[in-house]
Order: structure tokens, then sequence, then C-alpha cells
């Protein structure tokens, strides 16, 4: 680990260049952050936990049919991923009205949608990720427009079958985030899906099974997130 090249450095990962070309890998680190890196901590064990959950789902996903760069995990840490060039803006798809939506627009959280809707950010820590259009995206050149469509279109397959994933286990899918890359003139799903950027409820409850529980302070966030893996892995109760 420690003689390979560090390539970039983001708030919850590592990416080094990989064994072969057109690899990379991904290392899950234990810091969270929230509110573009406003609040900060080290929760020991996430890095493993959401390494774990990601490498998960994006199998689930391949199985359904969905291209990901995930290629395997190759450590309690670091998965092997395709190398891909990351388009800077980010698919968020929403269920339920929470978060940065309902604030927005004074809407209540916990507020359900008749459909899914996708919004789109502007992958920008100097900026604080802006909502921004598929105009403005394409217009600034960020993506084309054919990407964006196809951004969309795959997000909200994915959130088809996430939602049934996260309700099968007695979880709500209220919102979760997206990025995508290029590779040879198609758009694949890369980054992870964690509860690092998700927003799970526990149906009947409401229990936050996602960083919220950070953000907010309700709770701790390990502890959070081995309950969210026991239930995925079907250990304990969870
Ligand atoms: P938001 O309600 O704050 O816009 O977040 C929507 C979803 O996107 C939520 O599940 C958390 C995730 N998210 C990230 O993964 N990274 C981010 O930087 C932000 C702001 C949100």
């Amino acid at each position: 680990m420690s003689e390979r090249t560090a390539l970039y450095e983001g708030k919850a990962k590592i990416i080094y260049a990989g064994p072969q070309d057109g690899t990379l890998i991904q290392y899950f680190k234990d810091d969270a952050t929230a509110f573009n890196a406003q609040k900060k901590d080290v929760i020991t064990g996430k890095g493993v936990l959401n390494n774990h959950i990601s490498e998960h789902i994006m199998l689930r996903l391949a199985e359904a049919g969905i291209t990901t760069h995930f290629i395997e995990r190759l450590s309690e840490r670091e998965q092997l991923v395709r190398a891909l060039e990351i388009i800077p803006v980010e698919v968020v798809v929403r269920n339920i009205a929470a978060g940065s939506y309902a604030r927005r627009y004074g809407i209540e959280d916990g507020t359900p949608m008749e459909e899914p809707l996708v919004e789109l950010f502007y992958k920008s820590d100097e900026l604080n990720d802006p909502l921004c259009t598929e105009e403005i995206a394409v217009r600034l050149g960020w993506a084309k427009r054919w990407e964006i469509a196809a951004m969309s279109e795959q997000a909200l397959v994915v959130n088809d079958y996430l939602r049934a994933f996260w309700s099968d286990l007695g979880i709500d899918l209220v919102d979760f985030k997206l990025e995508f890359g290029r590779d040879d003139g198609r758009v694949v799903l890369a980054d992870e899906i964690t509860p690092d950027g998700s927003r799970l409820w526990e149906r009947g409850t409401g229990r936050h099974f996602d960083k919220d529980v950070f953000r907010k302070d309700l709770g701790d966030l390990t502890e959070t997130y081995r309950a969210l893996h026991a239930r995925i892995f079907g250990e304990g109760s969870g």
C-alpha cells in the first residue's frame, strides 16, 4: 500500500494507481465529513464497513445488468475498479423529500413523492456542489447532453433496483447520490454506493441508517453502519 501512487484524495476515499493499465484502487478512509467538510471526524471502522457495503451493492447491480466500475475487493479497505474519467456532475435521485430539497423548497421532511426525482449537482468543493440543470452542465462543458440523459436514465434504473433491495431489508430509500465516468464512449456507474451518500430510513420507526446520524448528531455512526451491515449480510438481528 505505502509504495502506491496516490492520484487523488477525496473526503472519504483515496484513489491510487491500479496494478494494471486502466485500473485504479479505491481506498476507503474512516473520515466522515458533512456540510462540505465544515464538520469532520474520524469514525473508526467506517471505511471497512463502506467498502463491504459498496462491494455488495455494486455486485448486485452488475447481476441486474447494470455496468459499474467495480472489479473486485482487494482488502478490508481497498477495491480494484476500472479507471474512468469522472464526469463532474453528481446525480441525486429522491423518492421522499428530505435534506437540501426539503430545505430549498420548504417541504416537510418525509413527504413522499409521486415519482422519483432526478437532480444534478456540479461536483465542486470550491463552489459547494451547486444544484445545476442539464442546460447549464452542457453549456459549461461539464458533460454532453447525451451523457446527462444516459446518467439520468441509469440513475432511475439503479433507483428501482435499490428501492427493492433496501425494502427487502425493511428500509425505505429516501435519496442517494451517484457519480458516473466515461469509458470508451459509454457512461459507467462509478464511485461508491454507501450510507455516506444515501438516506436510508427504517420502515415503521424512521430510524436513520445513514450519515445523517453524523450530520445531525443522532448517535454513533459506526454502530449505525454496523447494524446496517448486519442487516445486509444477515448477521444477528441488526
Ligand atoms: P442533499 O439532500 O443534501 O442534497 O443530499 C441528497 C443525497 O445525496 C443524500 O443521500 C446524501 C447525498 N450526498 C452526497 O453523497 N454527497 C454530498 O456532497 C451531498 C451534499 C449529498
